[in-house]
């Protein structure tokens, strides 16, 4: 099984690869995942596929976060179980970033570990979730508690897919797609304004490649690799509140997120830009203590610090950086005052 980062295969040649794939390792059985939605996406997929020759078995979860649980797992392993899944089997999830989660952590751990395969049918799986080989549940209310580090043995990409995505969703990819081009210096500008119309493979290459680059230099996340949480400490302190509130996507609390984080890396002109696509949402002074405190039990701090990944300038960044309490209210207050 592979162990560091896999780079993805892209539209023909990726069904050709993969169809290659399936011929040469002949799995004993196959196992489609997907979650109601993404369901809908089978028929064109296993249509370009000559070796699946139809021999395959659905499993079909919820769509959202509900279904990264250990009870959903369980659940799972249970059917492959019944099938009579051995090493040989393969899963190849078809889906967004839970499907590709669930998949993998199931797969890894079923038997010490099947192959799987990541086909990404969100924005946010194509270059985020299906990459990096983190897989995982949710625990105790607390996202991604259990999961592994085990890469897929193939990710194909196909943007065909995001023709029935939600608008919204996409919005949740893009946010990631910005973070990206900022830690890269790559098209920075350009890849903000994009749109579900404009967006190409090319885009979704270079963004793939960005977080390619930094996981292979970092697999298990001790050091460069905390710059993919580039917008992340305000952006899940945000997300958290918002959901006690008036629940938003995940994309926007990241984007949100990047807002501080120019802020505090004193890149004006980027966050002048930032906001002109995506304005900031003001944040009542009341839940200031609330975020700040929600902030403080971020996993990636150390030291009682809170720490943030800055940039030094687009495609510099620089992770471990304290912000002090003070620092971040006046941020805050600076952002509403625009
Ligand atoms: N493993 C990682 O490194 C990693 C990185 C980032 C995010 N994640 C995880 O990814 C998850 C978020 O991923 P997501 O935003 O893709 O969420 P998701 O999987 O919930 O998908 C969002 C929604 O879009 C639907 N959908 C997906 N593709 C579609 C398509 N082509 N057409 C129509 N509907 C479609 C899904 O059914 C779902 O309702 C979170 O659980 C997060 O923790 C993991």
């Amino acid at each position: 099984m592979k162990q560091q980062g896999t780079a993805p295969v892209y539209s023909a040649s990726g069904y050709a690869a993969l169809d290659a794939y399936l011929k040469i390792q002949r799995p004993s059985k196959t196992f489609l995942m997907v979650d109601s939605n993404t369901s809908a996406c089978l028929p064109g997929f296993v249509g370009q596929l000559p070796h699946l020759d139809g021999n395959f078995e659905i499993l079909e979860v919820e769509p959202g976060e509900g279904s990264k649980s250990i009870e959903v797992a369980a659940g799972l392993w249970s059917v492959l179980l019944e099938y009579g899944a051995d090493r040989n089997s393969l899963i190849i999830n078809v889906g967004g970033g839970v499907v590709l989660d669930l998949g993998g952590f199931v797969a890894s751990t079923f038997k010490r570990g099947i192959p799987f395969i990541n086909v990404p049918t969100s924005l946010l799986a194509m270059v985020d979730a299906s990459l990096g080989g983190k897989t995982g549940i949710n625990h105790e209310g607390i996202k991604n508690q259990v999961g592994t580090f085990t890469s897929a043995e193939l990710v194909l990409i196909d943007d065909a897919f995001l023709s029935t995505l939600p608008e919204e969703e996409w919005r949740s990819g893009h946010g990631e797609m910005i973070k990206h081009s900022l830690l890269s210096g790559q098209n920075w500008p350009q890849v903000l304004k994009l749109t579900h119309q404009t967006l190409n493979d090319v885009h979704l290459k270079q963004s793939v490649d960005t977080k390619l680059a930094i996981v292979q230099s970092d697999f298990k996340e001790n050091g460069l690799r905390k710059v993919l949480n580039l917008g992340h400490t305000f952006g899940h302190a945000w997300e958290s509140w918002c959901a006690q509130h008036s629940p938003i996507s995940h994309g926007s609390a990241v984007i949100q997120g990047l807002h501080v984080a120019l802020y505090l890396s004193e890149q004006h002109d980027a966050l002048k830009a930032l906001g002109q696509s995506y304005p900031w949402i003001k944040v009542d002074a009341d839940a200031l203590d609330d975020l700040w405190t929600l902030m403080q039990a971020d996993k990636k701090n150390a030291e009682g610090q809170v720490r943030f990944v800055l940039l030094e300038n687009i495609g510099n960044p620089t992770f471990d950086c304290p912000i002090s309490g003070d620092q971040f209210y006046a941020a805050v207050q600076q952002l509403n005052s625009l």
